[in-house]
Parts: C-alpha cells; structure tokens; sequence
C-alpha cells in the first residue's frame, strides 16, 4: 500500500511516499525557517504564504522521487492540527482536493501521533524497526512537550506535559534572549560545544512536585536574570549551562515515569528537540540495559511527512477513512484503538 502523506502545520512544508506505513521511498522537506531567523520566532501569516508557495513544488518532487504517480497512491494521510490555522489549512485543503480529484481515500492525522511514529519509519536500505512495548515516549518540540505510555502502536495514555512554554521553545527564547539566530535549539546545541555546562547552576523546575508536568518559563526568567548585567561570561558557556538545565529537567520527569511504569521495554524520544544530541546522550546514560530510539535520521525528528503517512496508515487500518475538521487546537489525550 501506498501512502501519500502531506504536513503543514507550522514552517515546514513537507510531502512524502511510504510503503505500508513504515518504508520511506520519498520525504521531501521545504522550510521557511532562514526568513523568521532574526525575528525571533515563526509569523503565522509569513509561513502560510511560504506554505503555498511550497506545496505543489514538494508534492510533485516527493511523487517524482518515490517513482509513484498519483494515481498509484492508495491513501492520503495528512495533519488536520494542532498547527498554525492558516498552515494547516494549506495541507488539507491540498489533500482534499487531490483525493477527491483522483478518489483517494484520505485521512487526517493528529500531529503529535506523527511525532510518536517518526520512530517507526526507516528508508529502504534498513530494517523496519520491530518495537518492544510498553514503549515510554518523551515528545520534545517547539509546540509540545509530553510524556506517553503505549502499550501498542495505537493504544496509549498521556502521562504529563507542560504547563507553559514547551521545550523547544525554550530553546527558541532563551536563544532570542542572546541574540541568537531562530530555530533556537540548533543555535544554543552549536554554541554550547564550546562551554562548560557547569558555569551557570540554573534550578530544576518541580523539582519536588509529584505526577509528570513540565514547566520551562521559570528556566527563561533565571537565564534572564543569569545574564543581564553579566558582561564577563562567555555566550557558550552560558549556552551550555541552559542547555543542561533544560535537558536536566527532561530527564528528571522521564525517570520518574519510567519509575513509576516497571515494565516499559523502550525510550523514544521525538520531536524536534530530539536532534539534540546533549539530550539523548544523557538518556542513553540514565538507562542502561533499555531500549532508547529516536527517529532514525535528523530529518525525521523535525516536521516531516513520512511520520505522518506512518500514523495515517495505522489509523487507516484501523477505522478506514473517516471525515475530520481542520484543527488548530486538536486534542489528543489517549490513543485508543490496538
Ligand atoms: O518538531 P518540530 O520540528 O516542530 C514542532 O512541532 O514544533 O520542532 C521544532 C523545535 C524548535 O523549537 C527547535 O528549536 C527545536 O525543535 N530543535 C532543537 C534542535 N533542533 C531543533 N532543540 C534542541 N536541539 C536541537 N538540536
Ligand atoms: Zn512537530
């Protein structure tokens, strides 16, 4: 089975090709990001222009690239939300009219589901992964920050997430606060190399609180405070010690659901800040002897298709295609389902 999958929920325009829900033949990826780069953070209207502009450009050369045409493709997955409105609108606007054009089943899929499948995909060269569950996934990027269970690919629980800004976007403010280039994560990752994390001893966040919450805008207020004033301290080390002092606390909330869950088999972490090699390397010390996945290349952590054709696929084989509304604010809670 063929999957055409299409994301557009925020500065990324992607479209891909995938076999049975887990074999990338194409993942073409547009972004806008370089055009927010001194501003700060993402304009929504900017990169819904960017987003039209993208589109029938990636469609054609993720089509091109997989060898398939159009017509070959047996189901259109695609992100109905959370998401930027007018980004999103893009997308699905997009993948309506080709599936009502060619009558193409077509399904919309939950952006953070995506996130947790972007695990399960790999191009033809490997092996589809074979996933041990209960699989614990720690989802990290600009828009989201979550805890989940699952105990099957689509069966799975909320465990915490975060009360303000999401861990990316920690990164992506504490990187404006230095005058540092948006995205953040990859800016304050490359600065921090050079700096020692211990430089700065910033707090961590719930640190005595119970259950799996986040909280990153106390960590903003204390780099705020660390370098207002501050002329002698070198931007890498101060780099390095935020970066620390976020991942710190990821990794805090982690354990304690790993925990409190004795039988999780794997770890995987995804989302963008997932391509944060500080992070993962301080996971794959924590757990010794468990699992620990993150998608399979750099461009699979950040917005892409391919994860979204994954996740259409299995909830296509599921509930076959079901209407759905463009959803700016979708919830996701629980995935229930086997
Ligand atoms: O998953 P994603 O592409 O988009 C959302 O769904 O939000 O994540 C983007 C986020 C940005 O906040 C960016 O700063 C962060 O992922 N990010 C990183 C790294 N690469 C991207 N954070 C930390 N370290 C990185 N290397
Ligand atoms: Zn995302």
């Amino acid at each position: 089975m063929l999957i055409l999958g299409i994301e557009t929920s925020c500065d990324e325009t992607s479209a891909a090709v995938v076999r049975d829900g887990n074999v990338i033949l194409s993942n073409v990826i547009a972004t806008s990001a370089k055009s927010f780069e001194g501003t700060g953070g993402v304009i929504p209207e900017n990169a819904a222009r960017k987003q039209l502009e993208s589109i029938g450009p990636v469609i054609e050369k993720s089509l091109s690239e997989s060898g398939a045409s159009l017509h070959d493709i047996d189901l259109i997955a695609v992100t109905k939300g959370p998401g930027l409105t007018g980004s999103l609108l893009v997308g699905t606007t997009t993948a309506r009219a080709l599936a009502s054009m060619t009558d193409t089943d077509i399904v919309g899929v939950h952006h953070t589901l995506g996130h947790m499948f972007s695990t399960h995909v790999i191009d033809e060269c490997n092996e589809p992964p074979v996933i041990d569950y209960p699989v614990l996934t720690l989802s990290v990027s600009g828009g989201h920050t979550e805890l989940w269970i699952r105990t099957a690919p689509l069966t799975g629980t909320l465990l915490g997430s975060t009360r303000d800004d999401a861990a990316g976007e920690a990164y992506d403010k504490g990187a404006a606060l230095l005058g540092l280039p948006y995205p953040g994560g990859p800016s304050i990752s490359s600065c921090a190399q050079s700096g020692n994390p211990d430089a700065i001893s910033f707090p961590l966040p719930l640190r005595n609180e119970d259950g799996f919450d986040f909280s990153f805008s106390g960590l903003k207020t204390s780099l705020r405070t660390a370098v207002q004033g501050n002329d002698t301290i070198s931007t890498s080390d101060v780099c390095a010690s935020y970066q620390r002092a976020i991942n710190a606390h990821l990794l805090h909330r982690t354990r304690k659901a790993f925990e409190c869950h004795e039988d999780i088999r794997e770890i995987h972490v995804v989302g963008g800040v997932s391509a944060n090699d500080d992070l993962m390397n301080m996971i794959r010390d924590a757990f010794p002897g468990t699992t620990i996945r993150r998608p399979h290349t750099l461009s699979l952590c950040t917005d892409n298709a391919a994860m979204i054709c994954s996740a259409g696929y299995a909830e296509y084989e599921r509930n076959g295609s079901r209407p759905f509304f463009t959803n700016p604010r979708a919830k996701l809670t629980e995935i229930v389902g086997g």
